[in-house]
C-alpha cells in the first residue's frame, strides 16, 4: 500500500504533491519521491526513508517550480526499499515518469519482453516495468492517455498508476485496478491521489473513479474513461471529513480502518501466488524444492499475536504436510537448546520484521544450520534480511499497535506456505490443494460479510464496558483465535482477559466461572463433529455455572445457537480457515469496546508497535 499524490494547476506542484505525500505517509514511509514536468524535460528527487529525507533533498537540489508534477510514498512489496527502487520511475529515453500503487504480477514476462525491445529496467521493481512500456507507446506516437489505455490492460494484479509525459506538461494520465485512486476537482487545477487526505486542503470536491478506468487531468478538465476508451460514468462527492479522519478514512482510529481494509489485505496476500489451476507459485521463496522436500521438522517461531498465527499454522502446515510442525515462543526458544539442524525449516512470523525476540531466535537457528523462512510485512527489514527465505504479507502498513490485518494476513500467509509444502512434498493430491485455494480465493468476501454484520458486536462491546473480566474459549485452530481475543482486550482495554482451550476447561479454569461473567466460544463448524460437540458441551458446562456465553459459530448451527446468550454468526467455512472470519468480531469488539472506555486505540499504553528490545 502506497501513497500517490498527482498535480496540475497554477501552484507550485512540487509544493502540492509533497504536502500531499505528507498526509499519506501512514499509507508506506519506505522512500519517497516526486517527479515534475518542466520545460520539455522530466525532472524527478527520490529518496529511500521517511518524506524528511526527500524534503531534505529537495532543500540542497530544489526541482524546477513546475505546475504539473506526481509524487510518491512508499510500502516497498517488490524490490529493497532504497533510493533506486523508490518512485518516481522514468522509462529509458526520459520522458515519462510514472507511480505505481498495488503489485503487478505479470511483471516477469513484461520485463522479457521488454528485454526483447532492448530495454532493460535499472530498477528492482515491478512498478518500473510500467513506466517502461508507456515510454515505448508514446514513443511510438500514442498520446500518454492512449498508451496508458494500451498499456493499463495488459497488467495482471493490483495497480494504480499516474504518469506525466514531458512532452505533453499539462497534463496528469492514470489508471486504476483494484487499488484506489480518487480525483480532487479544484478552480483552474485538479488532483489525483490514493485518498482525498492528500488533497482536501484544497478543495473538497471529489471523483470516486470505478474499476478499470483511466483518468486524464490538465488545469481545466477532468476525462474518465474504461479502458477500452469508451467514456464512463463518474460519481462526483465532497468530501465532509476533517483531515485527521480523512487520513484514517473516516475512521475513528487506524485500529479500526485497518480491521476493515482486512478483505483487500488479504487478497493482496494471496495476488500472484498461485496459479489459474490453484497451484501454488512462490517463485519469491529462496529455497529450493528439493530441499523443501527433505525437512523433516518445522519449528514456527514468533511473538505475540503473531505466535497465535503460527499456533493456526501448526494445525494446518500438520494436517496438509504430514509434518511435525512446533511452535515456539521466540522469547523462550534459544534458551530451551532447541534440536534444529540442517533438516529444519524455521518459519519466523513477524508483522514489523524488528523484534528483538524473534531475531535472536533465527540467529540462534540459523547458528544450528537449521533454514530460516520468514513471513513478514514490511519489506527490506532485518528479519527478513537475515533469513534464508521470506513470504511478504501485503498487508501495508500497520499503524495501530494492536496487530489486525497483519495477523490476518500472517494467517493467509501461513496457510499458502502450508498448502505449497504440501505441493512440494505431494503430501496432497493437486485437486485438494486447488479445492483450498479456490476457498482462500473467497475469504475476502468473507470477511467482508463478518465486517457488514458487525451490530451484535458493537452492542455487545457498549454493554461490556464495565467489564472487569471476559473469557475466550475455542478448540483446535478455534483455541489460537481464543487467545488473539484475549489478548486484544488485555493490550486496548486494560481488563483481565485470557483465552483457555475448551478442553482445558474442567481441568481448573471452570472455578473461574460465576454469574454473569461473559466467555466468548469459538465454535467449530460442524464438519468435525467431534470438534463441534464437544464445545457444545463445554458451553453447556459454563453455562450451568451462570456465564454469559457469546457464541462465535458458523451461520445455521442451530445446536450451537440454542446455547448462546449472544450469538454471532460467522460464514461457513473449512475448519482450518475458520481462524479468518472469527477472529474480526473479537477484534472489532476489543477496539469498540475500548473506544467506549475512553482508551487511544491505536497507542495503547505501556505498548510499542515493535519490541525492538528482548
Ligand atoms: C499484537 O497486537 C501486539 N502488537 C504484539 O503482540 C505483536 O504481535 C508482537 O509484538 C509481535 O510483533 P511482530 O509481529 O512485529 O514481530
Amino acid at each position: 500500500m502506497c501513497g500517490i499524490v498527482g498535480y496540475c494547476g497554477h501552484r507550485e506542484a512540487v509544493d502540492v504533491v509533497v504536502s500531499g505525500l505528507r498526509r499519506l505517509e501512514y499509507r508506506g514511509y519506505d522512500s519517497a519521491g516526486v517527479a515534475v514536468a518542466d520545460d520539455g524535460r522530466i525532472q524527478e528527487l527520490k529518496r529511500a526513508g521517511k518524506i524528511a529525507n526527500l524534503d531534505a533533498a529537495l532543500h540542497d537540489c530544489p526541482l524546477p517550480a513546475a505546475r504539473t508534477g506526481i509524487g510518491h510514498t512508499r510500502w516497498a512489496t517488490h524490490g529493497a526499499p532504497n533510493d533506486l527502487n523508490a518512485h518516481p520511475h522514468v522509462c529509458a529515453d526520459g520522458r515519462v515518469a510514472l507511480v505505481h500503487n498495488g503489485i503487478v504480477e505479470n511483471w516477469a514476462s513484461l520485463r522479457a519482453e521488454l528485454a526483447e525491445d532492448g530495454i532493460a529496467p535499472v530498477s528492482d521493481t515491478d512498478s518500473e516495468i510500467a513506466v517502461q512500456l508507456l515510454g515505448l507507446a508514446v514513443g511510438g506516437g500514442l498520446s500518454l492517455t492512449e498508451a496508458m489505455r494500451q498499456v493499463a490492460p495488459r497488467l495482471d494484479g493490483a495497480f494504480t498508476l499516474v504518469a506525466i509525459d514531458a512532452a505533453d506538461p499539462q497534463t496528469v494520465v492514470a489508471a486504476r485496478r483494484n487499488s484506489p485512486l480518487v480525483v480532487g476537482v479544484g478552480q483552474g487545477e485538479h488532483f489525483l491521489a490514493s485518498d482525498v487526505a492528500a488533497f482536501i486542503e484544497y478543495t473538497r470536491e471529489a471523483i470516486e473513479l470505478g474499476q478499470d478506468q483511466v483518468v486524464t487531468i490538465t488545469p481545466a478538465a477532468v476525462a474518465v474513461t474504461d479502458f477500452d476508451g469508451s467514456p464512463s460514468e463518474v460519481r462526483p462527492f465532497h468530501v465532509d471529513w476533517d483531515l485527521a479522519a480523512a487520513e484514517k478514512g473516516g475512521f475513528d482510529w487506524f485500529m479500526r480502518k485497518e480491521i476493515h481494509e482486512q478483505p483487500e489485505a488479504i487478497s493482496h496476500t494471496l495476488l500472484g501466488r498461485h496459479d489459474l489451476g490453484g497451484r501454488l507459485v512462490l517463485d519469491e521463496l529462496h529455497i529450493c524444492e528439493s530441499e523443501l522436500a527433505l525437512i523433516d521438522k518445522i519449528v514456527v517461531i514468533a511473538c505475540g499475536t503473531s505466535f497465535y498465527a503460527g499456533m493456526v499454522a501448526k494445525y494446518a502446515i500438520e494436517h496438509w504436510t504430514r509434518v511435525p510442525c512446533e511452535v515456539e515462543l521466540a522469547s523462550e526458544f534459544r534458551y530451551r537448546d532447541p534440536i534444529v539442524g540442517p533438516r529444519t525449516l524455521v518459519v519466523a512470523i513477524s508483522q514489523s520484521g524488528e523484534t528483538a525476540d524473534t531475531l535472536m531466535a533465527i540467529r540462534h537457528a540459523r547458528a544450528q544450520q537449521a533454514r530460516v523462512l520468514s513471513i513478514c510485512n514490511t519489506n527490506g527489514s532485518t528479519i527478513p534480511r537475515e533469513s534464508d527465505a521470506v513470504i511478504y504479507t501485503h498487508a501495508g502498513p500497520e499503524i495501530g499497535v494492536a496487530s489486525t490485518k497483519g495477523f490476518l494476513t500472517q494467517l493467509m500467509a501461513c496457510y499458502v506456505l502450508g498448502l505449497y509444502l504440501a505441493q512440494v512434498r505431494g503430501s496432497r493430491y493437486d485437486d485438494e490443494i486447488a479445492a483450498t485455494v479456490a476457498e482462500l480465493e473467497r475469504m475476502p468476501g468473507l470477511v467482508q460479510q463478518v465486517l457488514d454484520a458487525q451490530d451484535v458486536v458493537m452492542e455487545l462491546a457498549s454493554e461490556l464496558a464495565d467489564a472487569r473480566s471476559v473469557l475466550f474459549l475455542g478448540r483446535h485452530v478455534g483455541y489460537p483465535v481464543a487467545l488473539e481475543g484475549a489478548l486484544k482486550l488485555k493490550e486496548l482495554a486494560y481488563i483481565h482477559a485470557e483465552g483457555f482451550a475448551a478442553g482445558e476447561l474442567k481441568h481448573g479454569p471452570i472455578a473461574l466461572i460465576e454469574d454473569g461473567l461473559p466467555v466468548f466460544v469459538v465454535v467449530p463448524p460442524r464438519g468435525r463433529d467431534q470438534l463441534h460437540d464437544k464445545v457444545v458441551s463445554n458451553i453447556q458446562e459454563i453455562r450451568a455455572r451462570g456465564a454469559r456465553t457469546v457464541v462465535l459459530a458458523e451461520e445455521g448451527d442451530e445446536i450451537a445457537a440454542a446455547h448462546s446468550s449472544i450469538l454471532v454468526t460467522l460464514p461457513k467455512v473449512s475448519t482450518l480457515l475458520q481462524p479468518l472470519v472469527a477472529v474480526v468480531p473479537l477484534q472489532l469488539f476489543a477496539c469498540e469496546l475500548a473506544t467506549r472506555q475512553g482508551h487511544d486505540v491505536d497507542q495503547p499504553r505501556n505498548l510499542a508497535k515493535s519490541v525492538t528490545v528482548e
